[in-house]
């Protein structure tokens, strides 16, 4: 580790969402630093560098993953890419934080924990919105009982992004709504019950030109007669909420999954006992940098301090739910997470298949 007893972190690619939220972050945390920056184009990367002041640049991933003096990897590339470079990275000896979804499907999630189970380092996949402080309180309210049982999750996330060059709005590298925004609902519900869907089933519309999901709305049935409905688009008007239902309560979200760094979040909590809000709480959370927390969070369970609220298993949990779902679209019928096809047939690369691994490392 530095000197400073932080953990150096290198960045594979200048993804918006690096340089816009997760660099000044981990450039910000208490127990992070950003050391390295690579890109497919040396000067966009020295550029990048400049800009958010990170001593090193890299023209290519793989010079970034020999530099010695980089401990962990975020690695934010596109979706269709986050499985080979997430190996690889661990391969070369570093810990990985993967964007989110941290594949494309849960047979290539267990690829990444298997070289993880290997080579003994961590890996996280960036649901930063397990690290606000607004979801650890929404989880004890839930398990304190004051909302009662709570039986019904909803969650809506959209925004309106039609530019066909954007990574969301191309199919084969992983691009569409459930993959990019419909993973949180799925994710925040699986939080929130503590437990694993047993079926689910999904309605999409695809774009005709895009042939993405630019509309999805699904359903999922936990154990216990519990559920959750969920809306996500890629062409509606930016919006997102969450509402968690129970017996003798409700808790709303107002701004679930992008509560700006620097401003007040905050929840409702409603005991139901009248219409216009005579049972409401307000709880108000100060400005939290979600990114920051997880990084520091990252940075503690490297250094033995601490457990991360999430592993690996959980992450193919999760897409074993997102291959139910994408089954779902092709049969029109309920589809259960998990068992032996736990493999979606979308056109993505192969995990276990170095031949068509490497053709999509054409980037
Ligand atoms: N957790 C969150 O809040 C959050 C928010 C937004 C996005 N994300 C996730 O972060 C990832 C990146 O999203 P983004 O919006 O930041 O994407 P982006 O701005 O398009 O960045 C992706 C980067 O990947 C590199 N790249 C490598 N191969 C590529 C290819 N074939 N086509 C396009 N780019 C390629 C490019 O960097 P170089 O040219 O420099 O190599 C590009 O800048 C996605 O997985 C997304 O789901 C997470």
């Amino acid at each position: 580790m530095a000197a400073t007893g932080k953990l150096r972190w290198g960045v594979l690619s200048t993804a918006g969402i690096a340089r816009n939220h997760v660099i000044p972050a981990m450039k910000s945390g208490e127990l992070t630093e950003v050391v390295a920056i690579a890109s497919r184009d040396a000067a966009r990367a020295a550029k990048a560098a400049m800009d958010l002041g990170i001593p090193r640049s890299y023209g290519s991933y793989e010079e970034l993953l020999r530099d010695p003096e980089v401990d962990a990897v975020y690695n934010p590339l596109p979706n269709h890419l986050h499985a080979i470079w997430t190996i690889r990275a661990l391969e070369a000896g570093k810990r990985v934080l993967v964007e989110k979804p941290a594949a494309m499907n849960a047979q290539e999630t267990l690829d990444i924990l298997a070289v993880q189970k290997r080579t003994g380092r961590i890996v996280l996949e960036g649901f930063m919105v397990r690290f606000h402080p607004q979801w650890e309180a929404v989880r004890t309210i839930v398990r304190s009982g004051r909302i009662g049982q709570v039986r019904a999750v909803q969650a809506i996330f959209t925004y309106f992004l039609t530019d066909p060059q954007n990574i969301r709005n191309r199919a084969n590298l992983g691009g569409g709504g459930l993959y990019d925004i419909g993973c949180y609902a799925i994710n925040t519900a699986r939080y929130v019950f503590g437990a694993e869907p047993e079926r689910v089933i999904g309605l999409f519309d695809m774009d005709p030109d895009l042939a993405t999901d630019r509309l999805t709305s699904g359903l999922a049935e936990f154990p216990g007669h519990r559920q959750l409905a969920f809306t996500c688009a890629t062409q509606l008007s930016p919006c997102q909420h969450v509402e968690i239902l129970g017996t003798s309560g409700c808790i709303s979200i107002a701004l679930p999954f992008n509560p700006a760094a620097d401003a007040e979040t905050f929840i409702c909590i409603d005991d139901g006992r009248d219409l216009s809000g005579g049972g409401r709480e307000t709880i108000r959370f100060p400005a939290a940098d979600q990114y920051k927390k997880q990084g520091d969070a990252f940075a503690r369970a490297v250094f033995g301090n601490g457990p991360l609220v999430s592993d690996l298993s959980d992450s193919v949990k999760n897409m074993q739910v997102i291959d139910a779902f994408f089954r779902s679209q092709k049969s029109g019928q309920w589809e259960k997470p998990g068992g032996p096809d736990a493999t979606n047939d979308r056109p993505l690369i192969t995990a276990t298949d170095e031949g068509k691994r490497s053709d999509n490392l054409a980037i």
